[in-house]
């Protein structure tokens, strides 16, 4: 078959297909059947919004997540299916919006109110409000016939029988019908509207059914003919100004009714287009272009503005009536670093991007975003107050340390309000891989992409400066002590069980030494003191020497004979400053010999082996490729161990 065949095929069937998905198609008395029926189909677009994004389902946090007590301070959190694997580290301004639309549903007096989000640029205000408009797409509405406003066909009903009609169908009728409508009922139906046409049509951006977008406009093009339709003035030769059929109805109140119309950074635009969105929200009615009476309205409407603006208009006391009637929702960055992470993994994917990524380039540029928006604080230092709000534990001499997340945050107002934005990340990873000639990123690349990124494209000199520190002084120093561990980690054959042998080692000895018992040898049965010597040389790893070695060693096995009787498995990673310990034990008992030989420009046949087995290992068990392995340890030679 050839190819154009082949394609016909597919095209013919596809025809068959949405023929024979049938549409609704018929008059009022059919369409009051239907109601009768499916009273579901009638509803507010509020509520059909609502109903929509929650038909995916929600759950709250389980206690199991680790993110419920160390990030939310274990409030229950709301988790939103149809946001749950696009969005990250946006629990609360989801929460925050579907509650939004939830009240608006109930008619509550958010039903009348702009959904205004709020934030700095690239904290995914655009693509939030793309993603609750997808949630309409495809999914079908009844409407009047040749309407402009696909008005719901309800709205034909006299004020006089719409109680009857209500009761008798089980739903509320609201709104009128618009001028085009009434024109045609009354010339081409003789009023009669049992007669008139209703139709079942999809939410379609692209086709311009029930879901606009209005982008920001210069004060010198604006019109509000895009808001609410114009007279058409081609055919005013043949109609009065004032006759519906000169009327183009097809602003983005017009094409947003019963679904959304979108604002795309509202405040760039004058105050007297504000008006008509007041209105439109507040009394859910319209301007219409012409001389015609004010048109019914039905939407939800979002829109977006960066914190500058929003403070700018905020501060003209003129707009008071529309800061009245807005719902503000601040979209703040992403604050948590494996969340960030998350954001890039997510936008790679949705590019042609297949080069290899090496392990920890994400990462560290998500470091380096993290840091650049957070604020300083007097109770620790920025890297430390980066990782407490990943929800990581801070160990200080072998304790977890107390400081607690919500004081830092308290301490600030607008963290995540500035920054580095998520585009400049990307771009940096763009950047890193254009000046890649081996079709791959390492965290090395891009620290320096970055650093390159911050010289030439930060204007402010005082941030420049801080961004810099950032990147080259604590992403850099956190990236080697990664690695450091990560290499020598490398070079100790079979690492999990070593470790989860020194684990229990360590614990049988501490035990006894706490409960003041002997060890009993698991062959020969024989009795022996506690290894004092061993017990010591992992515990100086953390920093414990003297006397808080007593109070460490009854920490540790209080807290896992504790989790051992509520039945949960123990292993060397259960009590984090133990696991560094334990880490840091084996990795130090190698690291001389991973310096040497990662450094040597020569080597012999056995030292060669223990390298190529290095290199193996990296590619096996921990992501690396041969390009990148080398190239990490060639850095690593470089900038590593230079003291020693
Ligand atoms: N917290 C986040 N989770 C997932 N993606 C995000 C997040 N923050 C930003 N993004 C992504 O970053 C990109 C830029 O965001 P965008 O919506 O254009 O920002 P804004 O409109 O606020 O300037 C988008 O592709 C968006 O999906
Ligand atoms: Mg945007």
């Amino acid at each position: 078959m050839s190819i154009s065949d082949e394609f016909l095929k597919d095209i013919q069937a596809q025809r068959k297909v949405g023929a024979s998905q049938k549409r609704f198609s018929g008059t009022f008395m059919d369409y009051i059947e239907h109601v009768k029926k499916h009273p579901d189909i009638v509803k507010p677009a509020h509520k059909r919004l609502y109903e929509s994004v929650i038909k995916y389902g929600v759950s709250t946090m389980p206690d199991s997540d680790p993110r419920k007590k160390k990030i939310f301070s274990n409030e229950s959190m709301k988790i939103y299916d149809y946001f749950k694997d696009e969005f990250f580290g946006m629990e609360r301004v989801v929460s925050k919006l579907v509650q939004y639309l939830k009240s608006a549903a109930h008619k509550g007096e958010e039903s009348k109110q702009v959904l205004l989000l709020m934030g700095p640029v690239g904290a995914g205000k655009s693509a939030l409000t793309e993603h609750i408009k997808c949630v309409l797409s495809g999914q079908t509405y009844y409407h009047l016939a040749k309407d402009p406003q696909r008005g719901e066909p309800l709205q034909l009903v006299p004020r006089s029988l719409r109680d009857k009609f209500s009761k008798k169908l089980g739903v509320s009728i609201e709104g009128d019908i618009s001028p085009v409508v009434q024109y045609r009922l009354m010339n081409e139906l003789d009023g009669k509207y049992e007669d008139y046409p209703v139709e079942e049509s999809s939410f379609s951006q692209r086709g311009r059914r029930g879901i606009a977008s209005v982008p920001p406009m210069d004060a010198n093009s604006q019109d509000t003919s895009v808001l609410i339709g114009s007279v058409d003035i081609s055919k005013l030769d043949r109609y009065a100004e004032d006759d519906p059929r000169a009327l183009s109805l097809n602003g983005a109140f017009n094409v947003g009714n019963r679904g959304i119309v979108e604002l795309v950074e509202i405040f760039k635009n004058e105050i007297e287009f504000l008006h008509t969105i007041i209105t439109a929200t507040q009394e859910k009615r319209i301007p219409s272009p012409g001389k015609s009476d004010m048109l019914y309205f039905d939407g939800v409407i979002i829109a977006h503005c960066n914190e500058s603006e929003w403070n700018r208009f905020q501060s003209e006391h003129t707009n008071e009536a529309i800061l009245d009637r807005v719902v503000k929702i601040n979209v703040p960055y992403c604050l948590e670093l494996d969340q960030e992470v998350k954001i890039y993994e997510k936008l790679l994917g949705q590019s042609d991007f297949t080069s290899h990524i090496a392990p920890h380039t994400l990462r560290v540029a998500s470091m380096f975003s993290i840091m650049s928006r957070l604020k300083p604080s007097g109770k620790c230092d920025l890297i430390t107050k980066m990782k407490i709000y990943n929800g990581e534990d801070i160990i200080e001499k072998g304790r977890v340390k107390r400081i607690d997340i919500e004081d830092l945050r308290e301490e600030t107002s607008r963290e995540g309000m500035s920054g580095i934005s998520t585009r400049f990340i990307a771009k940096a990873l763009d950047g890193a891989l254009s000046n890649s000639d081996k079709n791959m990123i390492t965290p090395i690349s891009v620290i320096e992409s970055l650093t390159r990124m911050i010289k030439d494209q930060i204007a402010d000199e005082e941030f420049k400066q801080h961004c810099l520190e950032i990147i080259q002084k604590i992403v850099r120093e956190e990236y080697l002590n990664i690695l450091e561990n990560e290499v020598a980690k490398a070079f100790v054959s079979a690492y999990e069980e070593q470790a989860q042998s020194l684990f229990d080692t360590y614990l049988d000895n501490a035990e006894a030494y706490t409960t003041h018992q002997k060890l009993k040898d698991k062959l020969t049965k024989e009795e022996r003191e506690p290894d004092e010597k061993f017990l010591r040389s992992v515990e100086e790893q953390i920093g414990i020497t003297g006397s808080a070695k007593d109070g460490f060693r009854s920490d540790v096995t209080a807290y896992m004979f504790a989790k051992m009787r509520r039945g949960e498995k123990v292993n060397y990673t259960s009590y984090e400053p133990l696991k560094e310990a334990i880490e840091s034990y084996l990795i130090t008992s190698v690291k001389s010999m991973a310096r040497i030989i990662t450094k040597s420009k020569t080597r012999d046949d056995e030292q060669q082996k223990k390298y190529s087995d290095m290199i193996q290992t990296m590619i096996d068990d921990y992501g690396y490729t041969g390009e990148s392995a080398e190239e990490i340890l060639a850095y690593a030679s470089n900038n590593l161990w230079r003291d020693s």
